[in-house]
């Protein structure tokens, strides 16, 4: 099989590309005009991630628009709670929501079963990876067991997930063991996701920033880490890239420490500590989404920095996360224009 040219995997082998690969967190989505169409025919949100038929359709929207270098599998990182029987629900303007899980919850959790009930999603893995231009780097995901674990402890999101620190404070051995338990299914389920004809894959630490160090350590990598090992141990050819946003300084070491390919960077991070990152591997990011939203000088000025920062070396183009839905598809032509003009 000749090697297809997949830019994203290039960088992740730690090659410099110029102008760098360009995918942007959430691409499918509400900014999207056909996105709003397709998900009023998918019935929920849920229903939208377990067709295979409507799923491969949203994934396959953006690149169409736009040609990004990678698509993101659509589905969500709470499916795995979904499969752990938590009751998940999505309502409009109120995000997910499902049953508080405590310790007794932890101690019963079993994963006989997840990987049947995730089967839609990899149908719509083979389907994608059927459908899209060879150069297409197709990307799977999973969320890392914190940012998880937030949501299955509060029942929903919050703004500082107090929830789970108090509960990761008060409960430490019952907490270690949910995070291992999380890492264990989620590193069958990637590993199913890269069988399936994913390329690389990407795991989400969005809370990542409200833990203190010692905790950024235990709850943060070392789950990573074992999430990773095992991937890796498995399917030695997987790549990873990890994101932890917010994560600030904390970042310097992660790379090394979680044993992942790249690392996403958020837009808190500064270009002088990103060129550092970059120095050790390749990283990912780091548009604020709001850049996007703005348009003209904001998002030229904001995209000609990182460029400028991080264009010479290992860079995969991206927002610092996810777009939001008021987002002018305009700009992201405009966005995806001035990045492919670079060099
Ligand atoms: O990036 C992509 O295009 C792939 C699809 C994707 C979604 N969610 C679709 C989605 C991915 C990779 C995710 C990851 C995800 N989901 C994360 C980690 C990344 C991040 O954004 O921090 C988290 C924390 C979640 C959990 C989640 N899902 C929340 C908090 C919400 C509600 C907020 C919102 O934007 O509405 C969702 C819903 C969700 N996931 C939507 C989409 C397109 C919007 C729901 C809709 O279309 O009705």
């Amino acid at each position: 099989m000749s090697t297809p040219n997949r830019k994203v995997l290039d960088v992740l082998n730690g090659k410099t590309v110029t102008p760098p690969p360009i995918w942007l967190m959430r691409q499918a989505g509400r900014y999207l005009p056909e996105y709003r169409e397709t998900r009023k025919k998918a019935g929920s949100f849920l229903d939208l991630c377990y067709s295979p038929e409507y799923a491969t359709e949203v994934t396959l929207q953006p690149i169409r628009r736009y040609g990004f270098d990678a698509a993101i599998l659509f589905s969500d990182i709470l499916v795995i709670p979904d499969a752990l029987h938590r009751n998940v629900t999505f309502t409009e303007g109120h995000g997910p929501q499902m049953d508080p899980i405590d310790t007794d919850g932890i101690l019963a959790l079993s994963q006989e079963g997840v990987l049947d009930h995730l089967k839609p999603v990899m149908e719509t893995v083979s389907r994608l990876r059927g459908a899209l231009p060879s150069e297409t780097t197709l990307l799977g995901f999973c969320g890392a067991p914190w940012t998880v674990a937030t949501y299955m402890i509060a029942g929903h999101g919050t703004p500082d997930q107090a929830p789970a620190r108090l509960f990761a404070y008060r409960h430490p051995e019952v907490f270690a063991r949910l995070l291992d338990f999380l890492a264990d299914v989620s590193a069958d389920y990637l590993v199913e996701q890269i069988d399936a004809g994913a390329d690389a894959v990407q795991i989400f630490d969005s809370w990542a920033g409200v833990l203190g160090e010692t905790e950024f350590e235990a709850f943060a990598v070392r789950p990573v880490r074992r999430i990773i090992d095992s991937v890796k141990s498995r399917r030695p050819q997987a790549k990873v890239i990890a994101f932890a946003k917010g994560a600030g300084i904390l970042l310097k070491n992660y790379r090394q420490d979680t044993n992942a390919d790249a690392i996403g960077l958020d837009w808190s991070v500064p270009l002088s500590l990103a060129v550092e990152l970059q120095k050790d591997g390749p990283v990912q990011g780091n548009l604020d989404p709001m850049r996007v939203v703005a348009g003209g000088p904001a998002l030229k000025d904001g995209i000609d920095a990182i460029l400028q920062a991080l264009g010479h070396g290992p860079l995969i183009f991206n927002l610092g996360h996810g777009i939001t839905p008021q987002a002018d598809p305009e700009h992201v032509t405009e966005l995806v224009a001035q990045v492919r003009s670079f060099g």
